[in-house]
């Protein structure tokens, strides 16, 4: 028989049981619902609700158990429904009557929600964590490889030659934002739910406040039923993995692009690829291709997770109990997908030659030969009509710009000089971008500068 066992004659058939149970999710915050029941006694007897012998031998039982979950030696039981019930089960077992004090002016409601808070900050320590080290990583690809030029990119097509350091340093803002997000994702959870018993908080005097600070809450959430029911939290945290995938996604789409044949930027390490068991020369970019397509399952918890939220009435539902599994699936795929891009970022050989080459080839220094005509007094509009018909001349010559001769340029305008040839090298004209934010070596000294701070402070 159940915990409530005395209003039941029959017990539900072992189907029944195990389609809602919750128990194997909760396994994962065990050690979360011990901590929570530990400040529960300990407040019950600070506050003469129950002897501070009953709540010795409380807390020195939920020690045993913590540790025999912990070297694996606790003896679950399928009929445990969830992680509260086999707690107070084998507490009650052990030390007898206390055990059976322990719920006092307590409802699992408030304990799940304890419980779930509780892991959710773990979950985002792990993640700002792992989050930091990718930033690291980032950067120092960019430290290293400062100076190597390659194609910037709009619509995939060749837009302007960038230094390499800049795009990469483009992901280190984005999961700068990440780490901003979980930050929010964390602060959301950290309220303490306890004390709102089923819905209604209790007769017995809590002191709710006590429990907090036991706790590590950073404060205790003023309404019992909004308490019980409250799963923002679980969607901000699936919200930050789910974007934090996303900007994985488009830089493992990126790694899988760059290591291609056709581009030749970058070599992964072996370490970082596999084979293919009929093509004895593949080597292909399992590792960003699986992260990339991990990103749909993190979207899918999300999904999932308002859909399980939406139109529930308060205060506790069972629908709730279906919240744990997405948000725990979501913070585990961030986590090692982090790890997978650190490992690759660290690891791969970056190949210069072939990222200068495709920068100075074709009409990447386009916008600088307009820029060039507009410096010598010709409107910037004008200019690019000339370009552009330049351009159409050298497509129909299947040329490029670098391919043309001085007399070629001057015949499209007497304004361009000899010097029309130094205009055109990649490197020249992507340490010509000076502004703030923009692509030449001096503006990416300074933002390296301006992210090395930024990662010391969330380090
Ligand atoms: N197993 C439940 C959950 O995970 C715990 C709370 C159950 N409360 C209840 N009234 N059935 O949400």
């Amino acid at each position: 028989m159940a915990l409530w066992g005395g209003r039941f004659e029959k017990s539900v058939d072992a189907f029944t049981q195990e389609f809602g149970a919750s128990l194997k999710d909760d396994k994962a915050m065990a050690q979360e619902d011990i901590k929570g029941s530990r400040a529960h006694a300990k407040m019950l007897a600070k506050q003469g609700i129950i002897s501070q012998e009953d709540a010795d031998a409380i807390d020195a039982g939920l020690e045993r158990i913590s540790d025999q979950i912990e070297n694996g030696t606790f003896a679950w039981d399928v009929n445990d429904e969830d992680i509260h019930m086999a707690v107070e089960r084998a507490l009650t077992a052990d030390i007898g009557t206390p055990g059976a004090r322990l719920h006092t002016g307590r409802s699992r409601n408030d304990q799940v929600a304890t419980d779930i808070r509780l892991y959710a900050k773990r979950l985002c320590d792990g993640l700002l964590e792992g989050n930091v080290e990718l930033r690291r990583t980032i950067l120092g690809v960019a430290e290293e490889n400062l100076g190597v030029v390659m194609p910037g990119y709009t619509h995939l097509q060749h837009a302007q030659p960038v230094l390499f350091s800049h795009h990469m340093l483009a992901y280190f803002w984005m999961f700068s934002r990440d780490h901003t997000r979980l930050l929010a994702a964390r602060a959301a959870a950290d309220a303490n739910p306890l004390g709102s018993a089923a819905l209604a908080g209790t007769t017995y005097p809590l002191d709710r406040a006590c429990t907090t600070q036991l706790l590590g809450f950073d404060r205790t959430i003023p309404n019992s039923m909004d308490a019980v029911s409250d799963r923002d939290y679980l969607l901000d945290l699936d919200y930050a993995c789910a974007v934090s995938m996303m900007h994985l996604s488009r830089l493992c789409e990126e790694i899988v692009l760059w290591s291609s044949a056709e581009f030749g930027f970058i070599t992964l390490s072996d370490s970082y690829s596999t084979g293919s068991s009929i093509m004895p020369q593949k080597k292909n970019p399992d590792f960003a291709e699986l992260t990339r397509g991990k990103t749909g399952r993190v979207y899918g918890d999300l999904m999932a997770l308002l859909t399980t939220m939406k139109s529930l009435p308060l205060a506790y539902n069972k629908d709730l109990q279906e919240c744990k599994e997405g948000p725990a699936d979501a913070a585990k795929t961030l986590l090692d997908c982090m790890a997978i891009a650190t490992g690759m970022l660290a690891t791969m050989a970056v190949n210069k030659d072939a990222m200068l080459a495709q920068a100075g080839k074709g009409f990447t220094a386009a916008t600088d030969v307009a820029d060039y005509l507009a410096k010598r007094g010709m409107p910037f509009r004008e200019a690019h009509e000339v370009v552009g018909k330049l351009v159409l001349y050298c497509e129909k010559h299947g040329k490029g710009l670098e391919d043309l001769t001085a007399e070629e340029f001057r015949a499209a305008s007497p304004l361009f000089g000899k010097d029309i040839a130094q205009g055109l090298d990649p490197v020249g004209i992507a340490n010509a971008r000076v502004t703030y934010g923009g692509i030449g070596e001096a503006a990416v000294r300074a933002q390296l500068a301006e992210a090395r701070a930024h990662l010391a402070a969330d380090e």
